[in-house]
């Protein structure tokens, strides 16, 4: 088949679009069409060169705008007529990402692809957020987990296994079912004085962090008002947090400066009037 098209499975990474790979980039550029998640965030999308057709076929949690059976027509249909395409999705495409669905689907049409690996939201929330995911002496175990499972089908995990001290533990979709999770995680032996964090939009301009307590969580979290996207890391290393921050105290200073040049342009043109 000589008119056979390319697909490049690509993970696009947490939001900040320098976390891109090399290899992400060019293969953005040399590309016919791109068919990308609603997680990809605007500064990733704006590296997509003019004259390269985009499709979006972004999903929310609980609301699928496009079936996984669709996407999966349309990248099939595209490398038939033999288009070299971009698959883009957010973070890295084998970690909750039902990239291997994808893949899957491709190899039983015979058409060729790559995957090319992104940073996953907890590696990037990680060191946005100062949370190393191990430290020596507080966490030799790095566990992720899904706080949604598709069709809202029931949050049956091993909590046992999951409730463990010495461990960090990363929840992806987690706010749904998140007082599920605190109950359960409690309930197995997890301390609830437990360091937990949530961080929304991690890596880009508006990351939220919020540092508190397992027990305290979802209170912490309905307080800042935190919607999707948001990543919780529970353990002992969320207690470096503050020493370890080199992003989160800069954005701050960032937004205070804004509002502060803001404040005196206002000022300026009240006391012109
Ligand atoms: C469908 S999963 C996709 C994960 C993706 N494949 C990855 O490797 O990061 C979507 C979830 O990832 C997490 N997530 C993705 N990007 C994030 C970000 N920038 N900040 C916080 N959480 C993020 C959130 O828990 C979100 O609900």
């Amino acid at each position: 088949m000589d008119n056979q098209g390319f697909v490049s499975l690509v993970g696009a990474g947490p939001g900040d679009a320098e976390l891109m790979t090399v290899k992400a980039v060019r293969l953005l550029q040399q590309a016919d069409v791109v068919v990308y998640d609603r997680l990809v965030s605007d500064d990733i999308l704006d590296l997509i060169p003019t004259g390269v057709s985009r499709i979006s076929v972004g999903k929310e949690v609980g609301k699928h705008c496009v079936p996984q059976e669709q996407i999966n027509e349309i990248v099939i249909n595209l490398a038939k007529a033999g288009r070299r395409i971009v698959r883009l999705k957010g973070g890295d495409p084998y970690m909750f990402g039902r990239g291997g669905e994808e893949v899957l689907a491709l190899r039983e049409h015979h058409i060729d692809f790559e995957v090319v690996p992104g940073i996953t939201a907890a590696s990037g929330c990680s060191s946005y957020s100062g949370i190393p995911l191990t430290h020596r002496g507080m966490s030799r175990r790095v566990q992720f987990i899904t706080g949604h499972f598709n069709d809202n089908e029931p949050l049956n995990l091993n909590w046992k296994s999951i409730a463990d001290p010495d461990s960090t533990l990363v929840i992806y979709m987690g706010l749904s079912n998140l007082p599920l999770v605190i109950h359960s995680l409690i309930d197995a032996g997890l301390p609830a004085t437990t360091p937990a964090a949530a961080v929304r939009n991690g890596t880009t301009e508006s990351q939220q962090r919020v540092l508190t307590t397992l027990e305290q969580l979802n209170d912490a979290i309905h307080q800042q008002r935190m919607k999707a996207p948001v990543i919780i890391i529970i353990g002992e290393v969320v207690s470096l947090a503050d020493e370890l921050d080199w992003f989160q105290e800069s954005l701050e200073i960032k937004h205070l400066q804004a509002f502060d040049e803001n404040r005196t342009v206002h000022e300026k043109n009240a006391l012109h009037r």
